[in-house]
């Protein structure tokens, strides 16, 4: 059952891998919602610990480190202070962003485990692994690559094959080799330690069902887990990044990565603690049921992405329910992904629009980010994430009605009312019912929020600013001056009023924006509890003019991002493109029998309908030939007029597009697809041979 009435809420953002940069995909899935949701519960009062840091063990480090040629710890420490600083940019308000490297961590982590190995909850048990002896270490499933069982993939992992997507296990690999080595690895024995998951299935189920309110996605990926039945899972791994396992004759091994970087939320809390007071004392009863009832009920939230819904689900609270002490997850509003430009957000494709690269290139868009990243969050199914929507929305919703309401209002005010808040006098009809919304809205967009809709919660915030809009539009305050200024005080009154409810509404949303508009409303000190009030706005109080709160976004600013996009994932892939491998042997024979020589393009002309072909005529010293050539999307055919070319002679003629081709003139491949003709290193005469 949901937690009704909470005294405090622990809420907790996932604590990303400290493998690579942040991009807008782990920001609409899980960063952006959950600072949406913090800043919301401050503003409402709520006493609130919002709790983030980096994952800095698992083999995804260790990969990362082979591939950038550093050592693991070098990798955590480069993409800690990186992530740290975008987040903070982008005005993501954690209370602490910690790290699973710290000592309280390890400590936390390594008295949680022993407990549970004390109470004698684990299995202890000896299985074969697969092992490197070039290496001379155990390998983890992605250091294991071999042939797909089911669709012959030669370079399927150990854990799942990424042409068809199914999920392996290492032994399932047909030639299976070792990724650090090459070599083929052997079966080795080892020891180590399960939860048993299988065992505490009934307790799981019982806690999973009686939260049948979490979002959809979410339940049903716990469910399918429940009715395949639970598998016992192994706590530690053999590998040598990590946190040692606190257990005696236990060298090479390490904790699970996903048993230890969840309790990283617990000892990130400890961790702020200790920043903040000196001491870890307190952290208690940000985890842990009170003794007393009058202290009240913790309410803990963990915000992460789809990927990681059953480690947060079943794993996490399983092994706290082991332990005993602690309170379980009230919700877990994971996302679905969002997609980029019509394909799947890609680290290892470079498909993916950068925190750190936007943050440098737009500076100053923070909101603007936030805004369009909310507008299309994939709270119940996969999303996508355009520029072209992007300038839209920032064009025409934030310029076009947010931003201009709110500067309608202030400049209004400038002009007609001395830039003071202007008194209200009598209402007619048209006032009451505006001031009638503004009171409803606060309330209605606390509903979304505290539901976890936050698209809901941002659409409500635009119809308060449609709402403001559509006053002015109706009151006219700019013809009603001319004839009765008593009346434009009453109309700009209102407005300033609205203006004032939604910089409060909007700051979970656009932090930066609100604290703006309050500068320029001289409002302070108020929070969600005063929103949709008519008296926000003392009258007399000066109003600044301010800068523009959003500005249009040309069309080249977008084109570059895309232009961006695509070059980056082209320089990928050269990147990743290697040299063909040598073809098998062949005798002098085989490359005599091959006429190669020199030969002149006297004439070129495109064949009509093909997109590929070039018609050339060609002197090869004792006659001349017709040669079809697939070299016109590289080429134009009065470019290649004049040019000295490899000719091979003796090609047996081929008929294409309904004409003879005879022989063939030889092209060089560049790595980025593109051709060049092959030239003698001198003016070599027609029909010279190449031998
Ligand atoms: N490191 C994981 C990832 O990036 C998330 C871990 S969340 C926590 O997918 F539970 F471990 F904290
Ligand atoms: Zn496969």
């Amino acid at each position: 059952m949901p937690i009704s009435n909470p005294k405090r809420y622990t809420v907790t953002a996932a604590l990303i891998y400290a493998n690579g940069p942040i991009h807008i995909g782990h920001l609409a899935g899980c960063y952006v919602p959950a600072d949406i949701y913090v800043r919301y519960l401050r503003s409402s009062g709520k006493d609130v610990a919002f709790i983030s840091g980096t994952d800095e063990h698992g083999v995804p480090i260790t990969i990362r480190a082979k591939k950038e040629g550093l050592t693991p710890q070098q990798v955590v420490d480069k993409y800690y202070e990186q992530i740290d600083a975008s987040f903070k940019a982008l005005g993501i308000s954690f209370d602490i962003y910690s790290r699973t490297s710290k000592p309280v961590h390890h400590e936390t982590s390594r008295e949680i485990f022993r407990d549970l190995y004390d109470k004698k909850v684990f299995i202890e048990e000896t299985t074969e692994q697969y092992y490197d002896e070039t290496a001379q270490q155990f390998l983890a499933d992605r250091y294991i690559v071999g042939t797909c069982p089911v669709c012959a993939n030669p370079n399927a992992y150990g854990d799942q094959c990424e042409r068809c997507g199914s999920t392996l296990s290492p032994l399932e690999l047909k030639d299976p080799r070792s990724t650090l080595s090459g070599a083929k690895p052997v079966l080795k024995a080892t020891k180590n330690w399960y939860l048993p998951l299988d065992k505490m299935q009934p307790d799981i189920e019982a806690y999973v069902n009686g939260h049948s309110e979490w979002k959809t996605n979410v339940f049903g990926q716990c469910q399918s887990w429940l009715k395949d039945g639970l598998k016992p899972r192994a706590m530690t791994r053999d590998l040598d990044w990590g946190i040692k396992v606190p257990v005696e004759d236990t060298e090479g091994k390490v904790l699970y990565v996903w048993f230890e970087a969840p309790i990283g939320y617990i000892s990130a809390t400890k961790d702020w603690l200790i920043q903040k007071n000196g001491t870890d004392e307190g952290w208690k009863k940000w985890w842990q049921p009170a003794a007393d009832a009058s202290e009240g009920e913790t309410k803990l939230v963990h915000f992460i992405g789809k990927d990681n819904i059953v480690f947060h689900c079943i794993i996490f609270p399983a092994m706290l329910m082991a332990e005993g002490n602690y309170i379980l997850a009230d919700n877990v509003p994971a996302n679905e992904f969002m997609n980029l430009e019509g394909d799947k957000i890609s680290t290892s494709r470079n498909w993916a629009v950068w925190l750190h690269e936007y943050l440098e290139e737009l500076p100053d868009k923070q909101d603007v980010l936030r805004y369009v990243l909310t507008a299309n969050a994939p709270e119940t199914k996969d999303s996508e994430f355009t520029w072209k929507d992007f300038q839209t929305r920032n064009n025409s919703e934030l310029v076009g009605i947010y931003g201009n309401f709110i500067n309608r209002a202030v400049v209004l005010t400038q002009k007609f009312c001395e830039g003071k808040v202007p008194q209200r006098g009598a209402l007619q009809e048209i006032d009451q019912a505006a001031l009638k919304d503004l009171a409803a809205f606060p309330q209605k967009i606390a509903d979304a929020m505290e539901n976890y809709r936050f698209r809901e919660a941002l659409t409500l915030i635009m119809d308060l600013a449609r709402t403001g809009n559509k006053y002015l539009a109706d009151t006219q305050p700019w013809h009603v001056i001319k004839t009765d200024p008593e009346r434009v005080n009453t109309i700009l009154n209102i407005a300033l009023q609205i203006s004032a409810t939604l910089s409060i509404v909007s700051e979970p949303v656009l932090p930066f924006t609100a604290a703006k508009i309050q500068e320029q409303l001289g409002l302070s000190g108020k929070n969600w509890q005063d929103a949709g009030h008519a008296d926000l706005l003392t009258p007399g109080q000066p109003v600044l003019e301010g800068k523009l709160l959003f500005e249009k976004i040309e069309d080249h600013v977008i084109e570059k991002q895309i232009q961006k996009l695509h070059d980056a994932k082209r320089l990928n892939e050269l990147e990743g493109k290697t040299v063909a491998p040598v073809k098998s042997e062949i005798q002098y024979d085989d490359f005599s029998k091959m006429d190669i020589r020199i030969a002149t393009i006297l004439e070129a002309e495109n064949v009509p309908k093909s997109k590929k072909l070039l018609k050339l005529r060609i002197d090869i010293g004792s006659e001349q030939r017709t040669v079809l050539s697939g070299i016109s999307e590289h080429f134009k055919a009065e470019d290649v007029i004049g040019k000295k070319v490899l000719y091979l002679a003796n090609l047996a003629p081929r008929k294409m597009m309904g004409m003879e081709s005879h022989g063939m003139i030889l092209m060089a491949e560049d790595r980025d697809g593109s051709l060049a003709f092959v030239q003698p290193g001198k003016d070599v005469w027609n029909g010279g041979t190449v031998n």
